[in-house]
């Protein structure tokens, strides 16, 4: 028999089928976001053309790569995904080191690797390179865009995604299009928001809140030579964009696929919440910025079906849920977002020894599961912690006040409260407010430098079951478990930047220390078991098709206050994880759980967990995975 003629289907064909299929997601947010602003049908045409330029110079290993993510579009929720999170410079050097690193990422079983901000920075004191003045350039001092194409290759032929962050709330005012509005050009004035007087902002200022009122208080700046007044949410020199300006859509996307084209596969998107501004509000979570964010990831899947989104929205739990789709936005906007409400809850808990507060949120605001979408839990960053700890959900824990329960875990966390492990310190204390947030490492906050520091073993010990515990937490929670550099050698604050003039004056340096390789590779000692643990979590994690990101996470409420329960909810079995969160051994029921004592194995330590008179013991701190 002859056989049929070959089917062929060409580049062209495949971006034609992948503007089909994504056009109708495009059309209801320009709708709702431009309105009468701009012809709907000329803008697709401008869309159009702009992802097809860059889908003509898209990579043919890149273009692979969006292949096999079209026909697996489930790739980031699979059980096998770890990331890490480091800045470059304090990890491996300039980004030509980097693919030395590899092996290091590798052994822990790193995926998914967050190059912390590595764009062209103002000089300066620059947020931490979140203010970035030319989002085509690498940071000189880390290297070129050749290096970095390198490193990305690099990463890609052992399977790990490199991720970058993407500021899109705002540019350094250094920026080629701040400079250009200073200067008078009201095509690029008008990609900013700027105010001929302070009568709109004092309104706005009503209602705002302000993110670093210790060190750049208030949220707008008044430029003499332009006179015009800037929004200016986090420091002076971080000017706000205006997404009510469709060209500023067109703009960042541009930068997007062209980064996506030098070989980035997510793109953590800065500060999301703050996108979209309405008079009478606190301008964070507007309906509009799921309409932003489903523009965004819906015209990056035509170009580039690899590349994924991550929504950085640090907010209350009611509204982190809908970053990651929820109503008409399902399925469509970024697939990630971070989990800050799990880790708010963890250091809760932790200090207080009372899972209440957390079994409450967790289970009233979260939905058991996303439409193709997870979340990504930490238990540390580079950031402060703030304690979204709101009166509505501290009312329905009896004798619990929310402002008192801020105050304590920041006293707590801070080492003032009596007994406190803690060696952390107050943020951004607002007089006004009240209000404090927290700065510190995971290993600082969690017991071991007071320990370390007192020669206390037993101290120690705890430090580590309670970093052992945040660490199986979040590798089993759901989605992709944010490793923070140096978290997994228990590193502690490092106050340098004391001395460095940009950084002084931003206490968030203290929990961003340089990776110390000879800790690393010390073959004993407190790091070589922090990193022991978090190596056979991981292991352990990804040979568990339970805990992939879409299995559905259930919390059980045990009426056992020391305790955290929650199910996976696999398909053909179901994983119960048991957390202990005090320095007490419990036990629980087995009834209680829903578990049948017989035939349960605790895949941490691969034996059955210990029952006595139908009780499961959880040592102090302790971590139970059973199936
Ligand atoms: C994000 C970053 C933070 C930065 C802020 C402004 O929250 O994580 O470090 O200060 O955005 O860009």
């Amino acid at each position: 028999m002859a056989r049929p003629p070959q089917a062929t289907i060409t580049d062209d064909d495949l971006f034609a089928l992948r503007w089909d299929r994504g056009r109708r997601d495009l059309t209801g947010p320009i709708r709702r976001l431009y309105g009468d602003t701009v012809d709907a049908d000329a803008f697709l045409d401008r869309l159009k053309a702009l992802l097809h330029q860059h889908w003509q110079d898209r990579p043919a290993d890149l273009r692979l790569l969006d292949l096999q993510r079209d026909l697996n579009p489930d790739w980031f929720l699979s059980e096998r995904m770890v990331a890490y999170v480091f800045y470059i410079d304090r990890f491996a050097g300039r980004l030509a080191d980097l693919p030395g690193r590899i092996p290091y990422l590798a052994d822990l079983g790193v995926t998914y690797a967050h190059m912390m901000p590595c764009l062209k920075p103002r000089r300066g004191a620059n947020d931490g390179g979140y203010a970035v003045m030319d989002y085509r350039q690498i940071n000189p001092d880390l290297g070129t865009m050749a290096d970095f194409r390198a490193a990305t290759a690099a990463f890609r032929k052992t399977g790990i995604s490199p991720v970058i962050d993407m500021v899109v709330n705002h540019t350094a005012k250094e920026h080629d299009w701040a400079l250009r509005a200073r200067a008078g050009d009201p095509f690029y004035q008008a990609f900013y928001r700027m105010f001929d007087d302070d009568t709109l902002p004092k309104a706005f200022e009503e209602t705002l809140v302000e993110i670093f009122p210790a060190q750049a208080p208030g949220n707008f700046t008044y430029y003499p030579d332009m006179g015009k007044w800037v929004w200016t949410t986090f420091n002076e020199y971080q000017w706000d964009l205006n997404w009510e300006n469709p060209e500023v859509f067109l703009a960042v996307l541009d930068t997007i696929l062209y980064l996506a084209n030098q070989g980035v596969e997510c793109f953590r998107l800065d500060a999301v919440a703050f996108m979209w501004k309405r008079m009478g509000t606190g301008c964070q979570n507007l309906p509009e910025v799921h309409d932003l964010l489903q523009l965004l990831t819906q015209s990056t899947r035509i170009c580039a079906p690899a590349v994924i989104h991550k929504a950085e929205a640090i907010v209350g739990p009611s509204d982190l849920v809908p970053y990651l789709g929820t109503g008409t936005h399902a399925g469509k906007v970024s697939q990630l977002a971070y989990h800050n409400n799990l880790m708010v809850q963890f250091w809760s808990s932790l200090a207080s020894g009372d899972t209440r507060l957390m079994n409450y949120v967790l289970k009233t605001h979260f939905p058991e599961s996303f439409r193709r979408a997870s979340f990504a839990p930490y238990i540390r960053c580079h950031d402060d912690i703030g304690w979204a700890i709101t009166p509505e959900d501290t009312a329905h824990i009896p004798a619990m006040d929310a402002k008192a329960h801020r105050d304590y875990l920041s006293d707590f966390y801070n080492g003032s409260f009596p007994g406190s492990w803690a060696r952390g310190a107050d943020f951004q204390v607002n007089e006004e407010t009240g209000d404090r947030r927290t700065n510190g490492s995971f290993a600082s906050l969690a017991g071991l430098e007071l320990s370390v520091a007192a020669g206390d073993d037993t101290g120690i010990d705890m430090a580590i079951a309670r970093i052992r515990l945040g660490h199986a937490l979040i590798a089993s929670y759901g989605g992709i478990p944010l490793i923070y550099m140096g978290d997994e050698i228990g590193l502690t604050n490092d106050h340098s930047y004391l001395t460095e003039p940009a950084l002084a004056d931003d206490g968030r340096w203290m929990q961003r220390p340089a990776m110390d390789w000879a800790v690393a590779t010390a073959p004993t000692g407190p790091a070589a078991r922090i990193k022991a643990d978090l190596r056979h979590v991981m292991a352990v994690r990804k040979t568990m098709p339970q805990l992939a990101g879409d299995v559905p996470t259930r919390v059980i409420d045990t009426g056992n206050p020391a305790l955290f329960v929650w199910q996976r909810l696999g398909d053909d079995r179901t994983v119960t994880c048991i957390a202990n969160f005090t320095a007490r051994p419990q036990s629980l029921a087995v009834a209680d759980a829903g578990l049948d004592a017989g035939k349960l194995t605790d895949l941490l330590t691969g034996r059955p967990p210990e029952v006595a008179d139908d009780r499961i013991a959880i040592p102090p701190y302790g971590c139970l995975w059973l199936r």
